[in-house]
């Protein structure tokens, strides 16, 4: 064999080790594709392949008759025969969720037919996974719902319902005039779920029970009056773990250790900044490491007005595969949005490094494909998926789809 045979070969077999990373041969040449999944408020699920260098291509809709209209959010599930699950949350009044799944050719179906289940609250967001019970943030009720998963991975009508409460009306009056979850985000070893209320600016504690009806509304964390947190994300620190609660870059399901060191940030939608907390992972309460860290550069001015809050506001978060950085979306721009890249000191907080154009206008989501090469911008004013390359801290955009309509969704799957 030739040496370049010999690395083709080796990189084939390093690939296939990856989640969320298939290899193929193509006319002799090793290519590496990536499944990608969207989501809009025009109302479409698309599944598309991302190939590199640039490629994008579309496998698989669903319109408003299976999402009901407004999807949101897209958590990824197992895998049931040779399919893998998406649950899809649904931005009406109520709230629904849809389960969906994806064939090997990326071909999306409505699981058992349309069984949209309710949200016990309206305006789903987001939702995150934890064993068999999925967590969804209600933002127009000011709730969190857990729903219990059956066996063939449905979901159940919500065995709990947390309405959360805030007194009078925050800073910004008209976004804080009520509790607004915003998402609902496990822990890395699955037993607390955090949900920032923008409304209320804290963070709410729910621990996680056995069964989805022993949920329990544990604490409630301050955070700066008027800030509106919005995301939560853990670090995944690659020697600690990869993806998933427990799953491993090589797929092989681990537990974490009790004196692994838990880490998370937050984006603040109305403050524009981001902040690092430590974690007690015994009692799940979250403490402030210094202080917040502005996700835009110096100077930049945000705009709008008291009352609704300022004209920019920061969106997703999420990190590096190694743990090192931190990215945020920032969204406001006329032109173009941007990404910032932050870096993770030694003692977990925060310096801001730079940004980069998103592709599009209002990044409301982006996510990291699971090898750390790319990242993919959902930008709903645009109506752009865009595909950005990662070098380092650098990050360049490399392919774009327009007319996605209202995307608010760009989520590179773990498969
Ligand atoms: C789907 O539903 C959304 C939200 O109600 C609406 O804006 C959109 O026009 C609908 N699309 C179609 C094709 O009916
Ligand atoms: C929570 O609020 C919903 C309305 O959004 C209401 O139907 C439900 O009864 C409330 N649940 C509890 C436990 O208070
Ligand atoms: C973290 O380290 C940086 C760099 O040494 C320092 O400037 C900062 O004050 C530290 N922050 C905290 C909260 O200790």
């Amino acid at each position: 064999m030739r040496p370049t045979t010999i690395a083709a070969l080796a990189l084939l077999s390093a690939c296939s080790l990856l989640r969320g990373v298939m290899s193929a041969q193509q006319n002799g040449q090793l290519t590496t594709q990536y499944a990608l999944y969207t989501s809009s408020y025009s109302g479409d699920v698309k599944s598309f392949t991302f190939r590199p260098p640039a490629g994008i291509t579309q496998n698989g809709n669903v319109g408003n008759e299976t999402t009901g209209g407004k999807p949101s959010w897209l958590t990824f599930g197992g895998k049931l025969e040779q399919s893998h699950i998406i649950y899809a949350t649904n931005e009406a009044t109520p709230g629904e969720v849809n389960v969906l799944t994806s064939g090997a050719d990326g071909q999306l179906t409505a699981l058992g037919g349309i069984t949209r289940t309710s949200t016990g609250g309206n305006g789903p967001v987001a939702s995150d996974l934890v064993k068999d019970q999925l967590f969804v943030a209600n933002y127009d009720s000011g709730s969190a719902a857990v729903l219990p998963l059956s066996p063939d991975r449905a979901a159940l009508f919500p065995a709990k319902v947390f309405n959360f409460t805030r007194s009078g009306t925050g800073p910004v009056t008209k976004r804080q005039n009520a509790p607004y979850a915003h998402d609902a985000v496990a822990d890395p070893d699955g037993k607390f779920v955090y949900v920032p209320d923008l409304g209320s600016d804290v963070i709410r504690t729910i621990k996680v029970g056995e069964r989805a009806d022993m949920a329990e509304l544990l604490a409630e964390t301050p955070v700066e009056p008027g800030s509106g947190p919005r995301h939560l994300k853990f670090v995944e620190d690659a020697k600690y773990y990869t993806h998933g609660h427990g799953a491993s870059a090589n797929g092989q399901f681990r537990r974490h250790s009790h004196d692994v060191k838990h880490v998370a940030y937050l984006t603040s939608e109305f403050a524009n900044t981001v902040t690092a907390f430590t974690q007690d992972p015994q009692t799940g309460k979250l403490s402030q490491i210094g202080a917040r860290i502005p996700s835009v550069p110096p100077g930049t001015q945000l705009g709008g007005d008291a009352e609704n809050g300022p004209a920019r506001t920061l969106a997703e978060v999420q990190t590096s595969v190694d743990g090192a950085l931190i990215y945020v979306s920032n969204r406001g721009d006329s032109t173009e949005d941007h990404i910032s890249v932050l870096r993770r000191l030694p003692n977990d907080s925060l310096e801001w490094l730079a940004w980069y154009p998103s592709g599009g206008r209002n990044t409301r989501h982006f996510s990291i494909s699971p090898d750390g090469r790319y990242l993919a911008t959902a930008n709903q004013a645009s109506g752009t998926l865009a595909i950005l390359k990662i070098d380092g801290e650098h990050l360049s955009i490399v392919a774009k789809l327009e007319d996605q309509d209202q995307i608010n969704f760009a989520g590179f799957a773990p498969w």
